[in-house]
């Protein structure tokens, strides 16, 4: 079957995180563009999920809700086929997000003033669960070795033996690089974790959006010893588009870190739970719609092939890490010569266009943006347009 890519829903005023936050910068519905900001795609829901949500309306009332065996069975059935990892159903926790659950590993298996590591740049939400919460930042810096970012081993090792280093949260593949870890790379991060008795928390909400010829290793699956070492969050939510809908599956092979998790989840909620149309929606997805998960990596696969042409050949000022997994390129505008306020404003009042920028994700990410190519190819060429308006030789 082929799914409908082109048809997007223009999501002005009707509540959309990011299509508001655009709207707020100043670029207006009459420029006939889409922000290239938040990480939800501009494709329209399959319709297998669509079908499943209106068919569970026309049954159900909207009790409260628990995952049910088949839920469960369906979510690992996900991970053994697509990712070659046989979990059991009894580790899962389901949870609204998986922000809300690295906010919870962190208070749950670190005390105030302990050490949690971070792969910087990283995902902003990441730097506020261990800051917000009084544990301390360790920075692990990726080496950015031009067209792709790598892990600092010698530099995690000294790190992590630290006594005070209790944690490493993982961002696996990583936002905002684009990185798929390698399984030696992986195991390598796992080993040392090991070896100093540092927890890994593993957020592989992006672990289904590969980009061609590349593998995702489930953090857990690399051996015994690793499972019984971390907290593993995964999602139907980036791969199908449906963050909005709150299901995410939280794997903690490990019976008594799993234990020590929900009773802290229950020092503030007593039953926590999940929405119902959520469950529905993910095992919709799971069982019916890996088809249209591939044709949508194809889009972003395209879009990816025709920025990196068009920006060597016309702006090859501006550098473009690999896309290895995520459908989030980053790019480097710093062979432009202009600071990041510069950057922002050229972009949102001359270019008229709406990344997010580089510098949300840490120091290192300054001058540069990060742009959500999850959307029809119109889009990206018209961005392309007026990117080479801006910034191209004949203007600046
Ligand atoms: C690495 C990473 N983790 C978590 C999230 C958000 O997770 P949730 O919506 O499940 O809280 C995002 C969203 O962009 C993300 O990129």
């Amino acid at each position: 079957m082929n799914y409908d890519f082109e048809t997007v829903r223009k999501r002005y005023n009707s509540g959309s995180f990011k299509w508001d936050e655009m709207a707020r910068n100043g670029v207006k519905p009459s420029e006939d563009i889409i922000p290239f900001s938040v990480a939800d795609m501009e494709f329209v829901t399959a319709p297998e999920i669509v079908e499943a949500i209106k068919s569970e309306l026309d049954v159900s009332i909207m009790g409260y809700a628990s995952p049910t065996s088949e839920y469960l069975e369906t979510v690992c059935e996900w991970l053994r086929t697509r990712h070659q990892w046989n979990a059991r159903p009894e580790w899962i926790l389901p949870s609204h997000g998986i922000v809300d659950a690295f906010f919870t590993a962190v208070r749950t298996y670190t005390r105030e003033g302990e050490g949690v590591i971070l792969n910087t740049p990283v995902y902003y939400p990441m730097y506020s669960a261990i800051e917000s919460q009084g544990r301390k930042l360790v920075d692990n810096p990726l080496i950015n070795t031009g067209s792709r970012y790598e892990i600092d081993f010698d530099d995690l090792e000294r790190k992590a033996a630290d006594p005070n280093t209790k944690m490493l949260i993982l961002c696996s593949p990583h936002n905002p690089c684009g990185r798929v870890w390698t399984r030696d790379e992986l195991s390598r991060l796992g080993e040392i974790c090991l070896r100093h008795g540092v927890l890994v928390v593993s957020d592989e909400i992006h672990f289904d959006l590969l980009m061609p010829g590349h593998v995702h290793t489930v953090f857990a699956s690399i051996s015994d010893e690793i499972a019984n070492n971390c907290v593993v969050c995964t999602a139907p939510s980036k791969t199908f588009n449906i963050a909005g809908l709150q299901t995410s599956n939280i794997f903690i092979p490990n019976a008594e870190l799993r234990e020590k998790f929900l009773r802290s989840l229950m020092l503030s909620n007593p039953h926590p739970k999940c929405n119902i149309l959520g469950y529905v929606a993910s095992m919709a997805a799971y069982k019916h719609c890996a088809g249209w998960l591939d044709q949508a990596m194809s889009v972003v696969d395209t879009n990816r092939k025709i920025i990196c042409g068009f920006v060597a050949r016309e702006l090859p000022e501006i550098k473009i890490t690999d896309l290895e997994g995520t459908y989030l390129l980053w790019l480097d505008f710093n062979g432009l010569g202009l600071g990041f306020k510069e950057l922002e404003r050229i972009n949102h009042t001359e270019a008229r266009l709406f990344f997010d920028e580089g510098c949300m994700f840490g120091k290192a990410g300054e001058g540069f943006e990060r742009w959500n190519i999850a959307c029809p190819t119109r889009y990206v060429e018209e961005a392309l347009t007026r990117l080479k308006g801006a910034y191209g030789k004949s203007s600046r």
